[in-house]
């Protein structure tokens, strides 16, 4: 015996039956009244993505509880009077609900959180103008959020990488989006290399990447790319988060079977291609399709520069890993079309460079820079591969890119998270020949 009391042992299983009879609703129950990302009536997770022709059209999508089951977006060009909102076109959304995968992700904290998505695509609308929109229904409204359409010549711009966000989402990944924004807040496009979050069906997870980024989600356009951990794991291994086509709102101009995962966006005479390089991975089908689909898009593009951006790494990071099969499927397409930017995720370093070695020719070049970067917290340092294909390399070091291309020069400039450049290069647009790489 431990300890000596004068209470009997009545007494003090009736007091232990008490203390059980209050703990364990209370650690079964918690977790759900402790949810700080439940839905409510009011829009929360808004978010902006690209569109195939982004002077022309944007897409919104929020979420709501199920309570909500029709919502709307209204729009008008910005005005500086504030009464000139009751002049806003009001658009229905489509709705959708959406449960997280209980059934596998036993371990998740929120389980049963469902959900009503709500979208809608703005379209006619002007190049180059700065809109006001807000969405909601009823007494539950989202304030004012303003955008700017891109223009529809190829005028000088800017947009953001993030690579892998992944964990930390909320604590350590929001100082990267937010610091990113601070530094370029009028870019056109956020690029995101896959691996948003670690469990692709946690609700809790996307709360947290909704919430690091709070209004620059609904005031920039997302470029979402997804990764391995956006896909389920086991029996889900093919399934793509059940939150991804629901909460983002993008392009179904890929493959059939890859809509919105493999699609384009056209932004000042820049093509941006997000591949769903998992599914390269991990199926044949879809490695031909997107082959295919690869070389079309590439083939007819009427656009000066080429970003295409995905998860798995044509050149690995890591010794222990290489992704032949991007290798063998896109590298071709990428030289014979002279790619200029292939911006990756995965593998948790950074490195970029543009001579393909060691798996190709010794010193030679396709004008192709090939990047991977990390943005979150989750950081490597075994196996840390040290090839000679990189001209740069970092580990332990939160990223983000700034890329601005104005005619025949694109800038690539990346930052820390402690706001310090940490690597800079130009490319130079050559007739006929490849890029011309500057480092700064
Ligand atoms: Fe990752
Ligand atoms: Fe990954």
């Amino acid at each position: 015996m431990l300890f000596k009391t004068n209470l009997s042992r009545k007494t003090l299983s009736v007091r232990w039956m008490m203390c059980f009879s209050l703990i364990l609703p209370y650690t079964v129950f918690s977790q759900y009244l402790e949810n700080p990302y439940t839905p409510g009536q009011a829009p929360d997770r808004i978010n902006l993505t690209v569109t195939q022709d982004p002077a022309t059209s944007q897409a919104v999508t929020w979420r709501t509880s199920t309570a909500i089951s029709t919502a709307f977006a209204e729009i008008i060009p910005a005005n500086a009077n504030p009464l000139s909102v009751k002049d806003a076109v009001r658009l229905t959304a489509r709705t959708e609900t959406v449960a997280s995968r209980d059934d596998f992700y036993k371990e998740i904290k929120w389980r049963g959180v469902t959900a009503n998505y709500h979208s809608v695509v703005f379209n006619s609308l002007k190049p180059n103008t700065l809109y006001s929109y807000r969405v909601g229904s009823g007494d539950h409204w989202s304030e004012w959020f303003q955008f700017r359409t891109a223009s529809d010549k190829h005028e000088k711009f800017s947009f953001l990488y993030f690579g892998d966000a992944q964990t930390g989402l909320f604590s350590m990944w929001s100082k990267v989006i937010r610091g990113a924004y601070a530094r370029m807040p009028g870019v056109k496009a956020m690029l995101h290399a896959g691996d948003l979050v670690n469990r692709d069906s946690n609700d809790e997870e996307w709360g947290e990447w909704f919430a690091a980024g709070s209004f620059i989600h609904a005031t920039i356009p997302n470029m979402p790319s997804p990764g391995n951990h956006d896909y389920g794991r086991g029996d889900f291994d093919k399934d793509l988060s059940p939150f991804w086509r629901a909460q983002f709102t993008l392009p179904e101009n890929g493959p059939k079977g890859l809509e919105e995962t493999c699609y384009f966006s056209d932004i000042q005479g820049v093509r941006f291609i997000s591949l769903d390089a998992y599914m390269v991975e991990e199926t044949d089908e879809y490695l031909e399709k997107e082959k295919v689909w690869m070389d079309s898009v590439l083939s007819h593009n009427p656009n000066s520069w080429t970003v295409v951006v995905f998860h798995h790494p044509i050149f690995s990071t890591k010794t222990t890993r290489d992704n032949k099969r991007m290798r063998a499927t896109f590298k071709p397409l990428f030289d014979k079309y002279k790619v200029d930017l292939v911006l990756q995720g995965h593998d948790h370093t950074y490195a970029r460079g543009m001579k393909n070695i060691p798996m190709e020719k010794k010193g030679e070049t396709s004008g192709t820079m090939y990047v991977v970067s990390v943005s979150g917290p989750k950081m490597t340092d075994h196996d840390v591969a040290t090839e000679t294909w990189m001209d740069k390399s970092a580990v332990y070091t939160q990223l983000y890119q700034v890329i601005t291309v104005d005619k025949n020069k694109l800038e690539y400039r990346a930052y820390t998270s402690a706001d310090e450049l940490f690597d800079a290069f130009d490319l130079v647009k050559r007739k006929g020949k490849n890029n011309k790489l500057i480092e700064r």
